[in-house]
Formats: structure tokens, C-alpha cells, sequence
């Protein structure tokens, strides 16, 4: 099946996706359970524990991602290099790689080793994107802050600022709803990296650079790029829309290969930018993206996906748009982890086949007997 599409390819007890039905749960706890009321630690904590933790357990695991938010200086000298001659996730796909460096567990991939590395990269992939952002414009890079919840911690060490209570609780509920997503294309290819027992850091890698893609990760740039090209260009959004899919344009943010319907994220991610549309007094950004998604679904029958609320929920928290994928990878990076330990615990080498549909049978001929191709 092209795209491995409705391909089973691993037995997996983390995430359960009805596409049709549109229900997301992460261990058996369904999305609309999380979203309104757990934190982002208490998400990662479920998706590799397996259960939600208790209070006693929630605060040390707190406090033991909050210790590792620092850099290795390793890491920080190749972030520091590459943060002005990269895009922001070509930087986090080499500072991820370089996580490694000086570590004597490298090549190690027993699950002890694994949670480790996860707990440090969990960490430590938020302060790259918010440290990048600043290198790049010739910023200081501000300290993590201890006392700071994942989210909170993560706009404090972007901006410089702490946080209003409003906007940690939209990066938090955010990160919740990215957190992990089955085998989407970024686990899938964590996972075929384990499965060949390549270490945790070499499964992140490969994991960044498949989010990084417009079909996947990439879409929630797209989305904004689209809100504000209609808007400069003045022309009515939903006739814009309407020529952009005569004229056979995707129209990023809509579309999935599993659901059927709306992505339950979706919903909540359109009351986060709603409310934030409404607290900073611009609502432009929600209301034109409202028409999108009528028009799509009447045009094409199409519904939102994760990418499309989320563009303009950012865009209203002044977060720069090629941070959004960057952000993306900061919550799914938890559900990558996740999935290469389970991996790790009961492996075996992931190695599909192709259909071929080539030729068979040709017999060498000598390079100086070959005839000339012909351009058409
Ligand atoms: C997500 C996505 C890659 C899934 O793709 P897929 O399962 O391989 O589906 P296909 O690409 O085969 O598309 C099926 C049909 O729907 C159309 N379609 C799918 N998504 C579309 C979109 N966003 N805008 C317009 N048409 C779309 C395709 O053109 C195709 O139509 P056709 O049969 O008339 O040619 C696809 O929906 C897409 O490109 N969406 C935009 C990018 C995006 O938002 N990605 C984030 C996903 S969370």
C-alpha cells in the first residue's frame, strides 16, 4: 500500500487513535481528559510510566526534568555555532545529535539508559529552540528557572519574561495535545531507528528531521504563511480559498491519513486561540481562520487538523512563526521517547518490503557499447 497506508506495524499500548470516530487517548485516558486539566510533566510521565502519577511522584519527576535543563557545553558550543547559519529545526536536529557527545552511555539502549537519555532530552529540548532563537538575533540566552513549570519554564527562556498564567496554561495545554500521536511519520521513524538497536539519541535525530516536513510538522507554518498572505494581499478569505483549491493547492492544516473527522485536538486548540484571540483584543487571525475551515469543509469535506489552530494561537502569543514546528517537536519528543523505549523493551528490526516493478533479466553491456540517451 503506497504510504504504508492502513499498514499495522507494531504492537503498541501508548496511543489509541479512532479515526473515524475521532478519539485520541494516551494510556487508555482519552484527550478531552488531559487537555483541560493535566499538566505537561503529568502527560510525559503517563505516556512512559504507563499511569498518571502521584503527587509525590508528579513533584520529583518535576523537579528531576527541571535539573536537566542545561545544556551539556558540548551541545551548547554546536548550538552556539550553527544558530545563525541554520533554519531553527536544521539547529535542533544537529544540537539533538550532539546531546550525545561525552556521554559514556552512548551506544547503550537497555530501558534504564533510555529513560535517562529521555528525561535529559525532554528537558533539554526546550531550551535548545528558545536558546536558538536568541543566539540568532544576538540575545543572551536566559537561565532555566527552577521554580518554573515545562511550559512556563519554555516561554520564560524564549522571551526573557515570565509568562501571564494565560499563556502558560495555552503552551502547556498545547504541548499536552502534541505530546505523542501513534505511529504519525517522526515516531515511526524513531522507531525504525531503535529497531536496528541505534541508540536513543540517533532515533531522536532521524525523528527531528522527519517532523520537519510540511506534510507533517512543517503544516502549522504553512497555515500562518496563508493568514497572512490573505490578509496583505487584501482579497476576501473565502474566495481566496476557493480559487487556492480550484487551482489544486493543498491547503495546509487540513487532511489526515487517519482521522476521518475532526482531530479531536483541533477542538481544543480552537477554543485556546480563540480565548487568546479575545484576551489580546485581535480576533482577525481566529475569525478568518473560522471561514478557512467552513469553506475547506464545504469545498472539499476536509477537516482541521492539529496544525491549523494552532498557527494562529501562537501568532497571537507573539511566538515567531519558524518556532512552530521547533515547538511542535518540544511536546512530541515525550511521545518519541515513549516509543523508543517500548521498542527497546521488545525489539526486532523493522524492515518492510517494496512492490517492485522494475525490470528483471538485463545483461551487462561494456560502457563503451552503451548507446547514447536520448533527451526527450
Ligand atoms: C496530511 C496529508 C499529508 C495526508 O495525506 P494522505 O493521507 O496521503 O492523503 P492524500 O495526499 O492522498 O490526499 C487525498 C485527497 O485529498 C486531497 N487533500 C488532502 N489534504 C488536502 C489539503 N490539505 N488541501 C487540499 N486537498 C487535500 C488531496 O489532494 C487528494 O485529493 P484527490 O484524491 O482529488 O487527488 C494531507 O491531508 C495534506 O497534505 N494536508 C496538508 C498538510 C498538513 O496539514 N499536514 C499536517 C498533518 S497533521
Amino acid at each position: 500500500m503506497s504510504g504504508l497506508e492502513g499498514v499495522t506495524a507494531a504492537q503498541s499500548s501508548i496511543c489509541f487513535i479512532d479515526g473515524e470516530k475521532g478519539i485520541l487517548s494516551y494510556r487508555g485516558y482519552d484527550i478531552n481528559e488531559l487537555a483541560p486539566n493535566a499538566t505537561f510533566e503529568e502527560v510525559v510521565f503517563l505516556l512512559w510510566e504507563g499511569r498518571l502519577p502521584t503527587s509525590d511522584e508528579l513533584e520529583a519527576f518535576r523537579s528531576e526534568l527541571a535539573g536537566k535543563r542545561d545544556l551539556p557545553p558540548a551541545a551548547m558550543a554546536v548550538l552556539k555555532q550553527v544558530a545563525t547559519q541554520m533554519g531553527p529545526m536544521d539547529a535542533l536536529r544537529t544540537t539533538v545529535s550532539a546531546l550525545a557527545a561525552g556521554r559514556d552511555d552512548a551506544d547503550a539502549y537497555d530501558v534504564e539508559t533510555d529513560r535517562l537519555k529521555a528525561t535529559a532530552t525532554t528537558a533539554q529540548v526546550a531550551t535548545i529552540v528558545a536558546h536558538y532563537h536568541r543566539l540568532r538575533r544576538g540575545l543572551p540566552t536566559v537561565e532555566p528557572d527552577a521554580t518554573l513549570g515545562h511550559a512556563a519554564n519554555f516561554l520564560w527562556m524564549l522571551n526573557g519574561e515570565k509568562p501571564t498564567p494565560a499563556a502558560e496554561r495555552a503552551m502547556d495545554v498545547a504541548l499536552i495535545l502534541h505530546a505523542d500521536h501513534d505511529l504519525n511519520a517522526s515516531t515511526f521513524s524513531a522507531r525504525v531507528t531503535a529497531a536496528t538497536l541505534s541508540d536513543y539519541h540517533s532515533a531522536m535525530t532521524s525523528a527531528v528531521g522527519t517532523l520537519k516536513g510540511p506534510l507533517h510538522g512543517g503544516a502549522n507554518i504553512g497555515v500562518m504563511r496563508m493568514l497572512l498572505e490573505i490578509d496583505e494581499s487584501g482579497a476576501d478569505t473565502t474566495a481566496w480559498v476557493k480559487e487556492a483549491l480550484a487551482a489544486k493547492k493543498r491547503i495546509m492544516g487540513f487532511g489526515h491519513r487517519v482521522y476521518k473527522t475532526l482531530d479531536p485536538r483541533a477542538v481544543h486548540l480552537e477554543a485556546l486561540s480563540k480565548d487568546l484571540a479575545e484576551q489580546a483584543g485581535e480576533t482577525k487571525w481566529y475569525e478568518m481562520s473560522l471561514a478557512i475551515q467552513k469553506t475547506v469543509k464545504e469545498e472539499k469535506g476536509l477537516d482541521a487538523n492539529v496544525d491549523f489552530f494552532s498557527a494562529s494561537g501562537y501568532y497571537t502569543m507573539g511566538i515567531p512563526l519558524d518556532l512552530y514546528t521547533p515547538i511542535f517537536a518540544v511536546a512530541r519528543v515525550a511521545g518519541w521517547s515513549a516509543h523508543v523505549l517500548e521498542q527497546h523493551e521488545n525489539n526486532r528490526l523493522i524492515r518492510p518490503l517494496s512492490d517492485y516493478t522494475g525490470d528483471l533479466g538485463k545483461k551487462w553491456v561494456p560502457v563503451e557499447q552503451r548507446a547514447p540517451t536520448v533527451e526527450a
